[in-house]
């Protein structure tokens, strides 16, 4: 099966033209997750390599792993054009066009050669229901990587109507308006997650990764309920 998902065009959970900054705000250590998924890549990867962005979104990613002296070469991949317009002008501003593609349409339309050296799958999982759609999307990303390829994946994690998820709301709204986000925001915000939002255990997220056809995962990132995972494609 494809998967079903949030569509950020028609019914974005947030302004597309706000996300970079609500991101910064929402997500706990949102830019040194970035950083730390950049860390896990170059410890698998040479100088030159090519990676699979799968929701580049505003092109965060992109930008993050296309500085310094590396010489990777990235394909971008987004359902969302107002998502991937904002990528666009931001490959401009950092010259990186002779490196990234975008590609608007999902994993699945992508064909099965080349295959990658790595992919990411970053803060996107979230928004499939897990009635398979989880499940196909991991197999869409696994298809199309070389075998031993490292793979990053971060989501928002934990059982809806669990002990742990209940116990994390508080603290969520408290971060938040440390963060300065208004009650307005915040309430908008758990409303989003309360129906636009689909996260599970740990355990299942594991379980997911193995059978798509990945091994070895370690968490190597955790901003309260979102975690990140780097696997390796078997
Ligand atoms: C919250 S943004 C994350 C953007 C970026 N990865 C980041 O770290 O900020 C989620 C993005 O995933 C995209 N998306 C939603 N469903 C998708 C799918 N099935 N495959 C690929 N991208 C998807 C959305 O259009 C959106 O741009």
């Amino acid at each position: 099966m494809s998967e079903k998902t949030i569509d950020f065009d028609t019914n974005p959970p947030v302004a597309t033209n706000e996300y970079d900054n609500l991101a910064q705000i929402a997500l706990p250590g949102y830019e040194a997750m970035h950083t730390m998924a950049l860390s896990c890549l170059k410890a698998h990867l040479s100088e030159i390599a090519s990676l699979l962005i799968v929701g580049a979104g505003t092109g965060k990613e992109l930008v993050k792993f296309g500085q310094g002296n590396l010489q990777w070469q990235m394909l971008g991949v987004d359902p969302s054009a107002n998502m991937l317009s904002i990528a666009q002008e931001k490959i401009q501003q950092h010259n990186l066009s002779q490196r990234v593609q975008l590609f608007q349409g999902y994993t699945y339309d992508l064909p099965t050669t080349p295959l990658y050296d790595a992919a990411t799958c970053i803060l996107v999982m979230h928004f499939l229901p897990d009635d398979g759609s989880k499940l196909a999307l991991l197999q869409s990303i696994a298809q199309r990587l070389k075998s031993s390829a490292p793979f990053i994946l971060v989501d928002l994690f934990g059982e809806k109507g669990t002990r742990e998820l209940e116990q994390m709301v508080p603290i969520l709204k408290a971060y938040w308006q440390e963060m300065g986000m208004k009650l307005e925001q915040i309430e908008l915000s758990l409303l989003t997650v309360n129906t636009s939002v689909y996260p599970i255990a740990e355990a299942k997220e594991l379980e997911l990764l193995r059978q798509a056809g990945f091994g070895n995962m370690i968490r190597f990132y955790t901003g309260l309920w979102c975690g990140g995972w780097v696997a390796i494609k078997n």
